[in-house]
């Protein structure tokens, strides 16, 4: 009787994270290695470029979700593939408000308000050289995103 509880219990489970994904090449593999710790339920909630999904893959890694290296790339682009954020949305780097840049280029609001009065300061950047001028700022989240930068 215990053992059938079990079963079921384990059935259930697999069959309710089952449902909340979309099919897809990697599906499998998000379901065993992404559950044993937790629902699916914030996974796919989420929103999120291929690189934050990156590493919040590797955070789970690290915490012991296990698979190859291979199969985590799989997870990473089934991830990606599926819950991305609004992909490659551009922003004028010129024009944008800090609230605007900070989501667009995924930096903290602290480092979108410096981008925001050293333009204001020193007028409109013209290349991303001009804008790893701003003193304090993360460069390499900014070069990160420079694919959606617009001057
Ligand atoms: C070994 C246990 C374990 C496994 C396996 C695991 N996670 Fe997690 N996950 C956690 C823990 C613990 C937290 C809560 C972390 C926190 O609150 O800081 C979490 C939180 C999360 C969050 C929400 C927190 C955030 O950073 O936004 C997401 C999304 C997530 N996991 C995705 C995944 C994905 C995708 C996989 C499969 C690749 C996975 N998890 C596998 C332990 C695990």
């Amino acid at each position: 009787m215990k053992l059938l509880l079990c079963g079921s219990l384990v059935f259930w489970l697999a069959t309710a994270a089952g449902q909340t994904l979309p099919d897809g090449p990697g599906k499998a593999i998000v379901q065993r290695m992404c559950t044993p710790c937790h629902g699916l339920g914030s996974v796919v909630r989420a929103r999120m470029t291929k690189e934050r999904w990156g590493s919040v893959v590797d955070d789970m890694v690290s915490r012991g979700a296990k698979g190859t290296d291979d199969e985590i790339d799989q997870v990473i682009d089934y991830l990606a593939a599926n819950f991305s954020k609004g992909a490659a949305k551009t922003v004028n780097i010129n024009k944008a408000g800090a609230v605007d840049l900070a989501d667009a280029l995924e930096i903290s609001a602290a480092d979108a308000a410096a981008i925001v009065s050293y333009r204001r300061d020193k007028g409109d950047f013209k290349s991303l050289q001009d804008v790893t001028r701003v003193p304090g700022i993360d460069i390499k989240k900014i070069e990160a995103a420079k694919d959606r930068l617009e001057f």
